[in-house]
Order: structure tokens, then C-alpha cells, then sequence
């Protein structure tokens, strides 16, 4: 019915999860246990057993419960367990002209590839938020082994901007000077895709088109990172998308998709499907080194008497400022601002639910 439906994954009669693919199609959904099924807008269209009964169950209430806020914006697809949260393009606001930089480049739009990769990571979830907020700073030290003698440290630090486009969502971007050569702009050429000529040419020539597709300003931007509030993230250099998912206070399942130009030649999405692998799969060497850190940042905060007092969230504290051509408040590549206003927001959304 051209309705996107989202449903809580737990049968009505006895709880067990009805739909046990990652990604797929399918008229029903039909739990393993007694075979009740449901249709794909979560209605419980057949119960087996009701034909040897009187007392039938009333199957127009015992569908699955709704996710009760869905909405979509470009393609991606966000749900809301609180009814009365705002719209969808109010809640993201200025963050939108950066997602709209992928989500809104390519004229046959972007397509995910493949389930998403999962794993579980010994940490709180809001730490590779946090990070995917705009930690551009640890880049040259925590990826020192594979950064540490190439021009990326220097490139961020001249060109690199922390925005934060509302309060809890950030940025991390390099804003190119006008008059930047097209391939120093282009994205998508970090770590093996920069080596390989088709892939060169095949960013280079669509970036080319990005001017006028989008706007002269975002064809000189080269992002990084986003996150949006609460737990969703995006990496430029290997596009990819990720969901960090609470298990619990130390432990978190981590959800990774790869996403590409639609029209991409098949060479070339292979190519970055494997660049995506090798820096920012489950066992990418630049993917191990922030999950250790995530998991290393658990541990330390969990010796005894570490929590007494607050760590350092204050770096370039009251040196936020306005950009001329990037929308959202902007500050240096090592100012902590996207650090601050998302746990603030946080802090405030705990409140507002003790409240209630
Ligand atoms: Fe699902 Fe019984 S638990 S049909
Ligand atoms: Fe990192």
C-alpha cells in the first residue's frame, strides 16, 4: 500500500520473534511456535488452532504492536517509540543539507548492499556516537600506524570544521577552499580506492556533477562523520551506516551497512565494498582500533574511584561560532562542542522521561 510499517518483532500469543531475516521480502510473517501469521502491515491474519474452538481469539486486536512513530527522509527510514516526538525533518533540522550530501548526490540514489554486518562490542553504545559525532582529533593518534605518515592529520586540522547542525547531531567535515582542484574534493578516495585508477576516474567524473546536482558549496565539502541523535551514524570515507544498539550499561550490538552509488559499474562497487571491509568491517583495522578504545574507555571508567570525578568534555569551551557557507553552529576540528550538546540532550531526554 506504499506505506512503510514497522512493527515490534514479538508474537501476541507468546512472544517469540515472527521474522528471523536480516533483510528480505515475505506475504507473511509465520511464528515458528503455534504458526499464528502475520500480514506484512504486522495485522494477525491466521491463527491455525481457532477452528477447533469456540471461544475464538479476536484476531483484529492481536496484531503486532506498532513502532509508533515511522517516518523516512531520503531514503532512510527512522522510528520512534514516543508517540508525540516532533516530525521527522523538524527533528533533524540543519541536518539534513549534510545528508542530503550522500543521500541526494547520485541521480538513480543510493543502494545498500547485503545484510547489515553485526557484532557485539564490551562498551556503552553512546561511545561510538560520540566518536562518529566528530572525534576527528583521536585520527592521527589512535590511527597513527596508518595515518600517521600521510597528509590526513594536516588536511583536517587546516580544513577541518566540528558543526553541530542541532543540538545532539554533528558533523565532522573538511571544507575545501574555493578554487580546490575537483580531486582533492572528492570523497570516497581514502585508503585502497586512492590507489586504483577505475575508481579515481569513476569518483572524480561524479563529483564533477555534485555542483550541480547539489550546490557549489557542498562540492568542496569533504565529509567525515555524522551521527543523529540518539544513535545513528554515518562514515563518509567508506560510506557506511551504522546503528548502535544498547544491550546494556556496558555492552552494546553494533550494526553496520555498506551503502553505494546505485549506478555504480559493478567493478567499482566491488572495489569499495572492499575498501569498506578492510578499514571499517567488523575486522577493519581502523574499525579494531576504535572498538578497542570504546572497550578500554569502559574499562577505565570502571576501576574503582574513577567515577568520582567528571572527565574533560571542555576543549575549545565558548569557541563555537557561525560559518559563512556551512549551516549549524562551527568550531575547529578539536573543539568538543558535538560532545557536549549530545550528552546535554541526553541528560534531557532522561529527564523528560523520569518526568512522565
Ligand atoms: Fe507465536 Fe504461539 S508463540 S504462535
Ligand atoms: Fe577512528
Amino acid at each position: 500500500d506504499n506505506k512503510i510499517h514497522a512493527s515490534i518483532n514479538s508474537c501476541s500469543h507468546r512472544g517469540l520473534p515472527v521474522c528471523r531475516a536480516d533483510h528480505g521480502n515475505a506475504k507473511r510473517f509465520v511464528c515458528p511456535y503455534h504458526n499464528w501469521s502475520y500480514a506484512s502491515d504486522g495485522s494477525l491474519a491466521a491463527v491455525p488452532q481457532e477452528r477447533k474452538v469456540e471461544y475464538k481469539p479476536n484476531k483484529s486486536v492481536l496484531g503486532l504492536p506498532k513502532v509508533p512513530r515511522v517516518e523516512s527522509y531520503n531514503g532512510l527510514i527512522f522510528g520512534c517509540l514516543d508517540e508525540s516526538v516532533e516530525p521527522l525533518e523538524q527533528f533533524l533540522g540543519n541536518s539534513r543539507w549534510y545528508l542530503d550530501c550522500l543521500f541526494d548526490r547520485f541521480e538513480q540514489g543510493v543502494e545498500v548492499i547485503g545484510s547489515p554486518h553485526k557484532w557485539l562490542l564490551s562498551g556503552n553504545w553512546k561511545l561510538p556516537v560520540e566518536n562518529q559525532l566528530g572525534d576527528v582529533a583521536h585520527a592521527g593518534f589512535l590511527h597513527g600506524s596508518f595515518m600517521g605518515d600521510t597528509d590526513q592529520p594536516q588536511i583536517l586540522e587546516e580544513f577541518g570544521v566540528n558543526v553541530v547542525p542541532e543540538p545532539g547531531h554533528g558533523v565532522s567535515v573538511r571544507m575545501m577552499p574555493k578554487g580546490t582542484p575537483i580531486e582533492q574534493c572528492a570523497h570516497g578516495l581514502d585508503g585502497f580506492a586512492g590507489m586504483d585508477p577505475e575508481v579515481i576516474e569513476y569518483i572524480t567524473d561524479q563529483q564533477r556533477r555534485v555542483g550541480e546536482r547539489l550546490d557549489e558549496v557542498r562540492s568542496r565539502l569533504r565529509p567525515l562523520c555524522y551521527s543523529i541523535f540518539p544513535n545513528f551514524s554515518f562514515l563518509w570515507p567508506n560510506s557506511t551506516i551504522r546503528v548502535a544498539h544498547p544491550k546494556s550499561a556496558g555492552q552494546m550490538e553494533y550494526w553496520s551497512w555498506w551503502v553505494v552509488d546505485k549506478a555504480a559499474p559493478d567493478s567499482v562497487k566491488e572495489k569499495l565494498r572492499l575498501n569498506y571491509t578492510y578499514f571499517f568491517g567488523p575486522g577493519g583495522i581502523l574499525e579494531q582500533e576504535d572498538s578497542e578504545a570504546w572497550m578500554q574507555q569502559y574499562v577505565g571508567s570502571r576501576i574503582p574511584y574513577a567515577d568520582q570525578r567528571p572527565y574533560y568534555y571542555g576543549m575549545g569551551y565558548g569557541e563555537e561560532s557561525t560559518h559563512p557557507e556551512l549551516p549549524g553552529a562551527t568550531g575547529s576540528c578539536y573543539n568538543e562542542h558535538y560532545a557536549r550538546e549530545y550528552y546535554l540532550r541526553w541528560l534531557e531526554a532522561i529527564k523528560q522521561g523520569e518526568a512522565k
